[in-house]
């Protein structure tokens, strides 16, 4: 297989393109061909050192998500078989053209789906769903708020929200044209909450900024509203008003992914596999990608990735 390996940790100069011999998949195990890969911040903050792969995830190649087509299986597959298209989570490995993942991190893509547009999908949407939906309870008629609406996990968020029924309110410095599309109404961050508070309040933010967000959440958000932290680009520290939390009697969830164990990371995938994945079927969801490059530009999709200014997802093609 070919591989984005680190040799250590750092920068660009630690990233290399490998051949290595393919993956044996374990017995529950798929391994799939895939000739995209997505791009997330947590490869960059790996790269950096930052974030480690947990315990049994492959430690040198990055990556978190996988599609494409069965091209082996363990002795205790019961999904899937050979030429099965699948898209899923991995905990490590998946920005390779050999990825193997658990046949419950997995499910199948939509054939109205393009390889590449399959890539886009995984790690937005069932972050996305897993954090607006099974965290954070969005219901039909609800106010969402989703803050850094433009990126891979935003432009999801925003069409899972839309999907449900609710009205989703789509903080972002730039894309506004395209998250309208998507039927949401898109503010820019110092604006958003206003325009939230003039809708009654958020029942759910998704925050997928951080720091400097967290005081305006409250502020935006309804009585009993929930935020959900996903993400923290901006910073991880910041003062909480307590008081603000009591009087709204608001929650926040905080949640990640890929640190969760295996059943916890098969709950969302089948979730997702179960309230999302027949939208995309449909049409009424789809993936977006801002951009692929070749796999031997890995270092400049990451630099790209690092950027203000994207719609959607990054992807490597192999
Ligand atoms: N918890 C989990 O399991 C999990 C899973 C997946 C992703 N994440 C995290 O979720 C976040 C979003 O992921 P993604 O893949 O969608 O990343 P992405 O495509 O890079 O999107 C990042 C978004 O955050 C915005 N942003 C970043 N810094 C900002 C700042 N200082 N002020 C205002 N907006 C800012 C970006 O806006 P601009 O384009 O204007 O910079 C963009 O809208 C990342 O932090 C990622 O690490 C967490």
């Amino acid at each position: 297989m070919r591989a984005i390996v680190y040799t250590g940790t750092g920068g660009r100069e630690v990233m290399r393109l490998e051949e290595r011999p393919d993956p044996v998949p374990g017995s529950e195990e798929v391994l799939v061909a895939a000739r995209f890969a997505g791009i997330n911040t947590a490869d960059l903050a790996q790269r950096a050192g930052a974030y480690p792969a947990p315990p049994g995830a492959p430690q040198d190649v990055p990556g978190l998500e996988v599609a494409g087509t069965v091209v082996a299986k363990g002795a205790a597959v019961r999904d899937f078989a050979e030429g099965d298209r699948v898209f899923g989570l991995v905990g490590g490995g998946g920005l390779a053209d050999r990825v193997l993942v658990h046949e419950r991190h997995a499910t199948r893509v939509p054939e109205r789906l393009s390889d590449e547009e399959a890539a886009g999908v995984p790690e937005a949407f069932i972050t996305s769903h897993d954090a607006i939906v099974t965290r954070g309870a969005l219901g039909l008629g609800d106010v969402l708020l989703v803050n850094g609406a433009n990126g891979g996990v935003g432009s999801a968020g925003v069409q899972i929200g839309v999907v449900a029924g609710a009205r989703v309110f789509a903080s972002a410095r730039s894309a506004h044209g395209q998250l309208a599309e998507l039927g949401a109404e898109a503010v820019l961050p110092d604006d958003a909450v206003a325009a939230v508070q003039a809708a009654g309040g958020a029942d759910v933010v998704l925050e997928l900024v951080g720091a400097p967000n967290v005081d305006r959440n409250l502020d935006a958000l309804a009585t009993k509203g929930r935020i959900v932290v996903v993400g923290t680009g901006a910073g991880t520290d910041a003062d909480l008003s307590l008081r603000k939390l009591m009087h709204k009697r608001a929650t926040i969830h905080g949640t990640v992914l890929r640190a969760r164990p295996l059943e916890e990371k098969a709950a969302a995938v089948q979730a997702f596999a179960h309230e999302v994945v027949p939208h995309l079927a449909s049409g009424r969801m789809r993936a977006i990608v801002d951009r692929v490059f070749p796999v031997e530009e890995a270092a400049d999709a990451f630099d790209h990735m690092a950027g203000s200014g994207k719609f959607g997802k990054v992807l490597l093609a192999f």
